[in-house]
């Protein structure tokens, strides 16, 4: 059997990255003053992270999305430090040079700013990421001074912040009254010079999100906050169409898999269930149970495998 590590990802090799240094976070704002739009898309396992890196994409997001997309809360609010270092893990395994960052879970933060350095920590030494991510705005800006301090670097988020959906009355645009738009940006210019290195800006309105973007330095990245973001995040379950019946009003569908899991799944049950999978391609030694077993062409019965081994 051939190990499946380090196999080729199955992509356009053209666009496959070389083994090269890790890019850096001081890349990115590079990248902004430059004009140069910054994709990110989230993975929360080994083969999407390789996947997404070898497509070229330069920084990953480890979310507590999870949560929500892979292990089937309703919220992001049960995911636990655990669930982000087993996950986050996974997902450095399965890079090369990509930036990797790791989402902050809800209450590994907020208690106290010897809390949140303890789990940022834990985040970075358990799960090898480039970087953490928390929500919040002014609020959070000791805190982030305090992991930047510590060598810790950190990516804001601010607009809709998952983690307070219950004080925000659901998951609902952020920042659209004047006030809030002040205060939103005011948060943006307290994260930086706090220290983050790049603000996720989610559900906001398209010319808030402008508003920020031109007024701080570091690189704003949106998901639902329009076109002028320097960078663009999406969940990767959404992009690819894992959920055919929902999609968020922000998410477009790059590809459309439930049905083609769909129709692979159906056809995998036809086939077993008829006897044509596995085939001679798939076995061992299939010609050598058929003669022991008198010839017989059609299907081995359940609990035939020990004539097989006898065979073998
Ligand atoms: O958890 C996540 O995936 C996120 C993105 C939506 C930015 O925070």
């Amino acid at each position: 059997m051939r190990c499946r590590h380090r196999r080729s990802a199955g992509v356009d090799k053209s666009r496959e990255t070389k083994p090269m240094a890790r890019l850096s976070i001081t890349e990115l704002k590079a990248m902004k003053e430059r004009g140069e739009k910054i994709p990110m898309l989230t993975a929360y396992d080994y083969p999407t992270a390789r996947l997404v890196e070898a497509a070229g994409v330069p920084v990953i997001l480890v979310g507590d999305s999870l949560g929500m997309v892979v292990l089937g809360y309703d919220s992001t609010i049960p995911v636990t430090m655990e669930d982000m270092i087993h996950h986050g893990r996974a997902v450095v395994r399965g890079t090369e040079r990509a930036i990797v960052v790791v989402d902050m879970p809800f209450m590994s933060y907020q208690v106290s700013t010897e809390d949140a350095l303890r789990n940022a920590g834990r985040l970075m030494k358990e799960t090898g990421a480039n970087a953490v991510k928390l929500e919040g705005g002014d609020s959070v800006a000791e805190t982030v001074r305090r992991l930047t301090a510590a060598g810790i670097p950190v990516m804001g988020h601010l607009g809709l912040t998952p983690q307070s959906v219950n004080q925000l009355g659901g998951y609902r645009m952020q920042g659209k009254t004047p006030a809030a738009a002040v205060k939103l940006i005011n948060d943006a210019v307290a994260l930086e010079r706090a220290g983050a290195f790049a603000i996720v800006l989610e559900a906001v309105p398209a010319y808030v999100a402008k508003m920020v973007t031109d007024k701080i330095g570091v690189p704003t990245i949106g998901i639902g906050a329009g076109p002028y973001c320097d960078g663009q995040v999406q969940v990767i379950n959404d992009f690819l169409g894992m959920y055919p019946d929902f999609l968020p009003r922000h998410a477009r569908r790059f590809a459309d898999l439930a049905p083609v899991i769909d129709g692979a799944v159906r056809t995998y049950i036809d086939l077993v269930k008829d006897g044509s999978f596995p085939g001679a391609k798939e076995s061992f030694g299939l010609e050598k149970a058929k003669k022991a077993i008198g010839g017989c062409e059609s299907v081995v019965p359940y609990g035939g495998g020990a004539s097989i081994a006898r065979a073998n």
